[in-house]
Parts: structure tokens; sequence; C-alpha cells
């Protein structure tokens, strides 16, 4: 009996249809992500970050808004955040950057305003709260937002404390914003949705959404990659440090995925931005060492886990990219939640206009004890 409704159990949720989404498809087999109607590696090369929004946020609640009208909202929106900064008191900047997020968010008030245009209150906020807390961490000052800026380039100029980007380091951070934007029923995305099921506000989904993503097998990778790369340091030492790692029963950051039996393609896209970065004359230090640890690490686990194809993610390119943008890599993680609140707060739409309370079941395997009511 145990052993019959065991097999029923699908722990992770593999393969289990929960809804139907206009957002983003994933497919693992072939390697191939569509978002809001594109192929990733189209959209990483020629969409802008506002453009991605207003699909994904048109999608998600069947009308047309205009990439131009959400380019101005944003900007008025990060003017905004950074009129909440004074809210953020001393135990946000004490914390880690997604902690800090996780909070400062919760902090943002949507009221009164279009569901589209409380998305995108919170998009710029995600954006204006991580550079600040960095910013305020570092001891650096923070420059003020410039709403007349495209999102990505204000969100790294910020990010940066550096007035002026070069067009290479603005087309860099908008191919990573809109390349990670949004990906299927993902973890944190999944999050969202099950809060906005019970008819919650988007503030609340997202905040979910920013826990779940912090965890190192989601979001919280890159750093963790980074960390890898700079450990193995050459390419030659990746062979006994790759083996040492599983041998003590540890994962390689950056490698493996839930749904791609192949490279991620999001790994393919950030590999060619970064790619860009070097044809710009940008030092981009890390890109030939993770291509050799990348062919090591695949080769290491193949040895490992023959049956299981264990390939590159998003999170291995993330890592790579985002530090030739110069960004530190305490900064990665609320990097990826400033992208991905644009397929969240779709994703809350979505569920608001479509979905169905999502309330799976369980079966009880606890102590029963005999006792008369
Ligand atoms: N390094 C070493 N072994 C790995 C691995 C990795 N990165 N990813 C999976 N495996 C192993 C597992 O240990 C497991 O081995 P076992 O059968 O001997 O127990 C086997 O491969 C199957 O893995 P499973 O746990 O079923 O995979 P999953 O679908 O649950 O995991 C990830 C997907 C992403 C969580 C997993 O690949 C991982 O932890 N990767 C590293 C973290 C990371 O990069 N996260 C970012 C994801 S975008």
């Amino acid at each position: 009996m145990q052993t019959e409704i065991k097999t029923q159990i699908k722990e992770g949720l593999e393969g289990v249809l929960v809804t139907a989404t206009a957002l983003s498809e994933v497919d693992g087999g072939g390697g191939h992500l569509t978002i809001a109607g594109y192929p990733v590696e189209v959209a990483t090369r020629d969409q802008r970050f506002e453009a991605l929004c207003a699909q994904l946020w048109s999608a998600a609640l069947n009308e047309t808004i205009e990439p131009h009208e959400v380019e101005k909202c944003l900007g008025k929106q990060r003017a905004w955040a950074a009129t909440q900064l004074g809210r953020m008191g001393e135990a946000v900047y004490a914390a880690d950057g997604m902690d800090a997020l996780r909070t400062s968010v919760s902090f943002v008030d949507v009221s009164g305003l279009a569901p589209w245009e409380a998305c995108a209150r919170l998009v710029a906020s995600t954006a204006v709260f991580s550079a600040a807390w960095f910013s305020k961490k570092t001891g650096k000052p923070l420059l003020a937002p410039s709403p007349k800026l495209p999102h990505a380039a204000d969100y790294l100029r910020l990010a940066l404390g550096q007035d002026q980007l070069t067009p290479a380091l603005e087309n860099g951070i908008n191919a990573y914003l809109v390349c990670i934007s949004d990906h299927g029923l993902n973890a944190s995305t999944f999050t969202a949705r099950v809060i906005a099921s019970t008819a919650s506000d988007p503030v609340s989904s997202v905040v979910g959404a920013i826990g779940a993503l912090k965890g190192p097998l989601h979001g919280g990778a890159p750093g963790p990659v980074l960390d890898m790369l700079e450990a193995i340091g050459r390419p030659e030492n990746a062979i006994s440090w790759l083996e040492s790692q599983l041998a003590e029963g540890k994962r390689i950051m950056g490698m493996g995925h839930r749904i791609y039996r192949v490279r991620d393609p999001r790994a393919s896209a950030l590999e060619s931005a970064v790619e860009n970065l070097e044809k710009a004359g940008l030092h981009t230090k890390n890109l030939a060492l993770a291509r050799e640890v990348e062919r090591t690490a695949r080769e290491v686990l193949k040895k490992r886990h023959p049956n299981r194809s264990l390939e590159a993610n998003v999170e291995f390119y993330t890592a790579v990219l985002l530090d030739a943008l110069g960004l530190h890599r305490s900064q990665f993680s609320p990097t990826f939640a400033v992208g991905r609140m644009a397929g969240w707060t779709a994703h809350y739409l979505e569920q608001r206009r479509t979905g169905r309370l999502i309330r799976p079941d369980s079966i009880y395997n606890g102590k029963r004890f005999n006792i008369k009511a």
C-alpha cells in the first residue's frame, strides 16, 4: 500500500502540468526557450528590456501595452523608488543582498496603480533598492536614478556607482536582464503563482518569489560559480578540483538542470553576450577559463552519471557576464531578481486573470494516537 502510494507522489512535481501560460516555454529536450514569442537567443541579442516587459504584461493581461509607455513608467517609478530609500533601515543594509531585497520590496505600496503600472513599480523598486543596498554596504555615494535612461542601463549605472556607461556595458546588462526575465514554472515563479492564486496582492507574490530565488539550487548559484572559477584559477587545475568536490559529495554549481537535458540555451545566449563585451574591448578575464571548466565538468559528471545529462545552466555564464560588467558577486542574485521581476509580475497578472487556487494534496505519514475525543 505504502509503496503504491509513494509511486503516485511527484516529490519535485516533475512533469506535473498545473497551468497554461502565454509568457514563456521551456523545451528541455530540444534545449529551446521562448519568451513572449521570441527565441531566447534572439530576444537576448535584439530586445530592449522595456519592450520585453511590455510584451510579457500585454500577454498576461490580454491587452496592448506599448514599450514606450513602459519605458516612461519605469523611469518615473525608479525616481519614486529613490524617494523610499529613507524607509530602508539599518537592518536592511546589514543583511545579505537577497534578504535586503525581500524586506525592502515588501514595503512597496502599489495601491491606486493600474495593474501593469504596479508591476513597473515593483521592477523599478527592485533595481533601485538592490543598487542602494550595495552602495550603502560599500560606503559609496548612491547616484540618483536617471528616468530618461533605459532601465537596464540605469540599473547598472546605480549598481556600479558609475555615472557614464559605455554602450558595451549598457548592451551587456540589457542582454542579461532580457535573457533571464522569464523561464516557465521555475521554483520562484511557481511560488509567485501560488501566492497569486490565493487572490493575495502582487507585492506578497513577488516577495515570496525573492525568497525562493535566493536558494543555491535556484538563483543563488552564480556567486558560487565565480568562487569556483577563482578557486580553480588555471585550466589544468580543473579536473582535480572538480573531482575532489564530487568526492566530498558536493554539487558543481552552474551545472545541471531540472528540465534541460542539453545545454541550457541561456548559457549559450549569455556566453555570446560575454563575447560581445570582449569584441568591444572589455576585459572578460574568466571567459577562457570558464569554457575549459565547463568542458571538464561535463566530462567528470558524465563519468559519474552516465545516464543523466548534466550540462551548463544559466548561472554558469551569468557569473562570467556579471563579473565582466563590474558587478560584485554579492550583487549577482539581486541582479537576477531585477530581471526576473518582469516575469514574476507577469505571472502574477496571468494567474489572477486565468488561474485557480493552487492547492495540491499530500499523504499523511505521521503518528496516529488512539485517543478518544
Ligand atoms: N553537480 C553534481 N552532481 C549533480 C549536479 C551537479 N551540479 N546536478 C545534479 N547532480 C546529480 C545529483 O546529485 C543526482 O545524483 P544521484 O542520482 O546520485 O543522487 C543526479 O545528478 C540527478 O540529480 P537531481 O537531484 O535529480 O537533479 P535535479 O533535477 O533535482 O536538480 C539542479 C537540478 C539544478 C538543482 C541540480 O542540477 C543542481 O543542484 N545544480 C547545481 C546548482 C545550480 O547550478 N543551480 C542553478 C540552477 S539554474
